[in-house]
């Protein structure tokens, strides 16, 4: 709906026969038009130098106490349009105050900074904010980060991350959803609508910028900043399909990444930031480059210096530069030489202004602290509330968990007290002191008597010197609860792993407490899954706690005490081995494609065997072909049963939706949470499509002995894919349906046609 303004324009009235005099005109205009109008008059006392200082966003190193003067100078002559990383509220404000009564035309600058999973309450990591499967919780987190967020300045964050990732090797693979793009689609626009709430304008609402624009998480050999060649197909089906829901919800910016795709690095690539960005989804905000990412195309060998760096990025149409200064440097010469035009500069300086009007920046360029909303309580409880959510049950053997009030607990592990490492990757403003691990949660609570003892003193620890601590304290305990995993420095940006094992001694403590015969529950705290099959067998329970945040301890307490039941499912394929990546379950089928009887098992083949058709299909001969959990896997404390499954309705060759309805009942003994998940497979493409693909999702709460009947909704649009002559299509043909628990749940199967 547009919103309508009363514009009132003052004309000068120059009739011949009539003196000069002012004519007042009330005209009815919608509040976009208005923007515009503003930009235009903006825009037309502009010089150039100011134009391409909007273009700019500069940082300012935190080891630097005083606000240098240079910068201030050039605030004050219009050379900057933006900021990140200013935490002093006070330089805030004075660059502000400069902006807005000392520069050329008043242009009010903007904050930003990377406030990914929380401010100062910080939630889970992106990757266990997906598992939880609930897009209302992440956009209530979302929320909350910018209602924190605010009271700095900051108007923009640098979230959510869209980058589909399905190489757990890849540091950054916590700060995304996950494998799967219907999920990061519906991810992204919980946290873009979190973030920039209903109304852009209101002072605690801040732009989002959905990242990296595009690929940058197809990195190869998950090595951070690497290339990434995705076919034409795969490109539109999968990695694009976030961003656009992200423009369809109204971000208002987005970053391209660092990275090379296909030849072409994505911060000088005109087909993707004009062709489809701004002429196929017509998004109006504006693009900022990553850090540096512009004249990174030089080393790239994609531009032979900054200028034609620069020049490659404007002429694609990336609006702002992060950090590096190639616009400022050379945009005035490239203009001169008519390697670029002042219009084009026009439409870029257009789009950056209009995030700033859509702000509210303009009319209310400063921010009244409102210190008292960081860490609120009903922030605290939703930090623990999505920590809870988020928490995925591998393995439960003998149904171990919860536990039991009678037993007591040797609480052993280099993650079980760690307030620093459990907030995560992306954490600048999160605070060790506010966070509550589950050593202190466990102690409060009192419910169990406990014994702790670290046993190594953080993740990456290769000293057993504590070991016979640990193993005493074992002894003399009913449950070992271990809590290990990867410290918070071991994933996010440049923090690639080739191994994806636990690092430093976890595993070998793991196996000496096994000797001591009591049962383990390992709770996992890391931003990627963890190759589990050295100790596997040794635990008797596995919970993934992701890193959890500022109330990680309070969320696992409950869970492992049976207060709440574990509700989170895996938003990526767990290998078993590092060596099965890429594993996702949304892949092509082949020639050959795997079934269980034909799986050859290493040791199974004869000695001097000839080489010969036997098992010919694609697997591994030493892990063959499942992973260790599979997407959408999760366990609970109870168990539920899905029946009456069937298609209700099916008016798809009519154009109207197909309705799938399951029902499903809680069969077990306590109140608990399933996500109940659709997949689809187009059993015949023009070109091929994936084995299977998520298509909806619901998560749903039943008491014991409760029913739900189940529907999902979904249209032919939903089921299109990319095809070969560049349109989205629906084939006529056979799909299947599965209504399950996970990717590879395959019991409840249907089918239908399109004619
Ligand atoms: C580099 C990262 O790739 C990007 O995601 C982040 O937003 C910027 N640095 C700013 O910190």
């Amino acid at each position: 709906m547009r919103n309508y303004l009363v514009l009132t324009l003052i004309t000068c009235c120059l009739l011949s026969n009539c003196t000069p005099k002012e004519s007042i005109t009330n005209v009815l205009i919608s509040k976009e038009d208005a923007i515009e109008f503003k930009i235009d008059s903006i825009l037309s006392k502009m010089t150039l130098e100011e134009k391409i200082g909007q273009t700019a966003q500069r940082g300012k190193s935190s080891r630097v106490k005083e606000l240098p003067v240079e910068l201030k100078e050039a605030v004050k002559k219009g050379e900057i349009g933006s900021f990140l990383n200013i935490m002093n509220k006070d330089d805030a404000k004075e660059l502000q105050r400069i902006a807005m009564e000392e520069s050329p035309n008043k242009i009010p600058l903007i904050f930003a900074r990377d406030v990914i999973h929380g401010f100062k309450t910080i939630f889970p990591i992106p990757l266990g904010q997906a598992a939880s499967f609930d897009p209302n919780l992440v956009q209530k987190g979302a929320r909350i980060s910018a209602i924190e967020a605010s009271t700095y300045g900051i108007r923009w964050t640098f979230a959510p991350m869209l980058d589909i990732s399905r190489d757990p090797r890849w540091g950054r693979i916590a700060e995304s959803a996950g494998e799967d793009q219907y999920l990061t689609s519906i991810m992204g626009e919980a946290y873009i609508k979190g973030f920039q709430g209903d109304d852009l304008s209101s002072s605690t609402s801040i732009a989002a910028c959905a990242k990296h624009f595009v690929g940058y998480g197809a990195a190869e050999g998950g090595r951070d900043y690497n290339t990434a060649n995705i076919n034409e197909f795969s490109l539109h089906n999968t990695y694009l399909k976030p961003f656009k829901k992200a423009v369809e919800t109204n971000v208002a910016t987005l970053m391209t990444g660092f990275n090379d795709l296909n030849g072409v690095p994505v911060s000088g690539n005109k087909y993707l930031l004009t062709e489809v960005l701004r002429n196929q989804w017509g998004f109006d905000g504006f693009v900022v480059s990553d850090w540096n990412s512009i004249i990174e195309m030089v080393p790239h060998g994609f531009a032979e210096d900054e200028a034609a760096a620069a020049g490659k990025a404007a002429n694609a149409m990336l609006d702002m530069e992060m950090t590096s200064t190639s616009y400022q440097d050379n945009m005035k010469n490239l203009i001169e030489e008519r390697k670029f035009s002042e219009n084009q500069l026009d439409e870029m300086v257009r789009n950056i202004l209009r995030i700033k009007f859509k702000l509210g920046l303009f009319d209310k360029p400063y921010f009244e602290p409102e210190s008292d909303v960081l860490y609120a309580k009903e922030h605290l409880e939703a930090a623990k509330e999505a920590a809870k959510k988020s928490m995925v049950l591998l393995k439960n053997k003998n149904q171990i968990l919860p536990l039991s009030t009678k037993k007591s607990l040797a609480i052993i592990g280099p993650l079980a007290d760690a307030p620093h490492d459990q907030l995560g990757t992306w954490t600048f403003d999160g605070e060790k002191a506010r966070t509550i691990t589950p050593l202190t949660s466990f102690k409060e609570d009192g419910e169990h008597p406990i014994l702790y003892s670290k046993g190594l003193s953080y993740s990456r620890d290769k000293s057993n010197k504590r070991f016979n601590d640990a193993i005493k304290i074992a002894k003399n305990s009913d449950i070992i609860v271990f809590f290990g995993g990867e410290e918070a420095i071991l994933s996010g940006e440049a923090h690639s792993r080739a191994n994806l094992n636990l690092p430093g001694k976890q595993e070998s403590l793991i196996s000496e407490l096994h000797k001591t015969g009591k049962p383990i529950v390992l709770v996992l705290m890391a931003g990627r899954p963890i190759t589990l099959g050295n100790i596997i067998d040794k635990v008797d329970a596995v919970l993934f706690a992701w890193h959890p945040g500022t109330m990680g301890g309070p969320a696992i307490l409950d869970i492992l005490t049976g207060k709440a039941s574990p509700s989170g499912r895996l938003p990526i394929t767990w290998p078993k081995e590092v060596g099965q990546i890429p594993i996702y379950y949304n892949h092509k089928n082949t020639g050959r494609p795997t079934i269980p009887e034909e799986f050859v098992q290493i040791d199974s083949i004869p000695i001097g065997a000839w080489q010969s058709s036997l098992g010919n299909t694609s697997h591994y001969l030493d892990l063959g072909y499942l992973p260790q959990y599979p997407f959408g896997y999760g366990l609970t404390y109870s168990s539920f049963e899905y029946c009456d499954v069937k298609i209700l309705s099916n008016e798809i060759n009519e154009n109207g939706p197909i309705i799938v309805s399951a029902k499903i009942t809680n069969t077990g003994n306590v109140i608990a949470e399933e996500v109940v998940q659709l997949y689809f497979r187009d059993m015949v493409g023009s070109i091929t499509r994936p084995v299977k693909e998520l298509l909806r999702f619901k998560k749903i709460e039943l008491e014991p002995g409760a029913s739900k009947i189940v529907d999902f909704v979904f249209s032919k649009d939903d089921i299109s894919f990319y095809g070969l002559d560049k349109k989205w299509v629906v084939e006529p043909g056979k799909f299947k349906l599965w209504v399950g628990k996970h990717a590879l749940d395959q019991t409840h199967e249907l089918e239908f046609v399109i004619e």
